[in-house]
């Protein structure tokens, strides 16, 4: 883990003091651990001279910048309408079984963490599911299993 005011400086040296640089910042602090705390939020407000309600807007408004700690292996699973036609349902319903959590739930060895998220452009090849930033398309309930158990054995 890179601590956070080498990566604020890393990006405010790259895009500047502006506001340009806040979305690079903020993503580089989930990149490197997979959410941000209050803590960090406030950091980044002070260095970049924008209030911790901006900042904290801006971090919870984009649903990939998580402010809760998450598992290693974040699991999104399309939920907008041609995911959920081609029947994302029983996709949550087999990952769920198989990790056993439950929607937005992390699992106790804190590997996984089971999301929904939005359309992710790949309609055509529906379900569609992230882990992390890998992207899995055309999925059956067998297939998704199987991707996760290849997790599961990492
Ligand atoms: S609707 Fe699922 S990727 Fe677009």
């Amino acid at each position: 883990m890179t601590d956070v005011n080498v990566i604020i400086n890393e990006k405010i040296e790259k895009f500047g003091k502006e506001r340009q640089a806040l979305m690079p910042i903020l993503q580089g602090i989930v990149a490197d651990k997979n959410y941000i705390t209050e803590d960090e939020l406030l950091k980044v407000a002070e260095a970049l001279d924008l209030s911790a309600a901006d900042v904290y807007g801006t971090a919870t408004f984009y649903t990939f910048l998580d402010v809760v700690p998450r598992g290693k292996y974040v699991i999104r699973v399309c939920k907008t309408i041609s995911c959920h036609m081609a029947g994302k349902d029983e996709i949550i319903e087999a990952l769920e079984k198989t990790l056993k959590v439950k929607l937005g739930e992390t699992t106790p060895d804190k590997k996984f963490t089971l999301l929904q998220a939005n359309c992710m452009g790949w309609c055509h090849k529906g379900p569609v599911m992230l882990i992390n930033d890998e992207v899995y398309p055309e999925l059956t309930s067998e297939k998704a299993i199987a991707i996760v158990e290849e997790y599961i054995a990492k």
